[in-house]
């Protein structure tokens, strides 16, 4: 028999941010995280379930992905065809509609589509927060995916069946706030280490991870203040000092991981001056060079043009908050 399920699914993007895992194989995260899921960047993700194939095969709009993508994709389904007791091999076909290779969160709304087209096929009939802990299962920014607007991956607690049952994402209301997160796609120049790998090299060597999580604690609540009060200010600044923070934990990884590159730094000094001006807007980065710019939704277009003049050649894009993941294409 053959079963097929289509799902489309969005980045998003930490304002507390996930860094450290207590558990590799279950994504366990030392920290509880909160993001924002954004309405650019869909990730469609198609699974087709069938008796006579041999073997998965993963498929993207350019080809053939990589090895370890791959590998990822195949491990993942392996994970529901456990739960779904099916052994039947797939074929997934999944598609990025953001520029290829800027790494926004991909692997963010990857697995959250790729775990609601999988679910689907496999005839697993799951609710979001079940989607979440799975989702989860492929990259932990994936959990957060799920759900749509502001959204808190939970820790959890212990560590195995305990530590899966508990560690999901659950969405977080902010009624009074209008936000924009203005994306500076801000070239590298050289290639980065995963996330994955400095990750795991932070947690292992550096002096500054234990002090983060600690202060990590303080921020989650203050944020919860901060988005109950609809305090774009507030919200902002918090986001900004925890991913400086993280950044910081990375500094002090033996050997070193740095993601900032000259143009990071032309858009944090941009975001300096901004504030200088009396303008809302903060910023954040993840696991790449790239600058999120936090603001209030009616002050994007003078964020997003003030970023843009350090760099004429560089992609800058506004974003307004997302939906969670659906079944059906875009
Ligand atoms: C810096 O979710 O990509 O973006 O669980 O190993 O797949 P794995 O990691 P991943 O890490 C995201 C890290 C981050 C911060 C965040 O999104 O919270």
């Amino acid at each position: 028999s053959v079963s097929e399920t289509t799902a489309t699914a969005y980045p998003n993007i930490a304002l507390i941010k996930y860094w450290g895992k207590r558990d590799e194989a279950l994504h366990l995260p030392v920290t509880s995280s909160l993001s924002l899921t954004l309405d650019i960047f869909a990730t469609v993700t198609d699974v087709r379930v069938a008796d006579d194939l041999p073997a998965d095969v993963v498929t993207t709009a350019d080809g053939s992905p990589s090895r370890a993508f791959t590998a990822k994709v195949v491990a993942f389904l392996d994970v529901i065809r456990g739960m779904a007791s099916d052994d039947r091999r797939a074929r997934v076909h999944t598609v990025n509609t953001g520029p290829t290779g800027a790494g926004l969160a991909s692997s963010a709304s990857g697995f959250a589509a790729l775990a609601v087209a999988a679910a689907g096929a496999y005839g697993l009939d799951l609710d979001r927060r079940a989607l979440s802990r799975l989702a989860r299962r492929g990259s932990g920014s994936a959990s957060r995916s799920i759900y749509g607007g502001f959204v808190q991956w939970h820790r959890g607690d212990g560590l195995d069946t305990a530590g899966d049952v508990s560690s999901y994402a659950e969405p977080v209301d902010a009624p009074q706030l209008d936000p924009a997160l203005v994306v500076a796609l801000v070239d590298a120049g050289e290639k980065a280490v995963t996330s994955r790998e400095a990750m795991r090299r932070t947690v292992e060597t550096s002096p500054f991870f234990q002090p983060w999580v600690d202060a990590s604690k303080t921020d989650l609540h203050d944020m919860h203040s901060a988005l109950a009060a609809g305090d774009l200010p507030a919200v902002g600044e918090i986001a900004e000092r925890n991913a400086l923070g993280m950044h910081a934990t990375m500094l002090g990884a033996r050997p070193a991981v740095r993601y900032f590159a000259p143009g990071s730094m032309r858009v944090l000094d941009r975001v300096v001056e901004l504030r200088a001006a009396g303008v809302a807007a903060y910023a954040t980065m993840d696991a790449g060079p790239n600058v999120k710019v936090l603001c209030d939704r009616r002050d994007s277009a003078k964020v997003a043009a003030a970023v843009a003049e350090t760099d004429e050649t560089m992609q800058v894009m506004v974003a307004t908050p997302g939906p969670g993941a659906v079944v059906g294409g875009t």
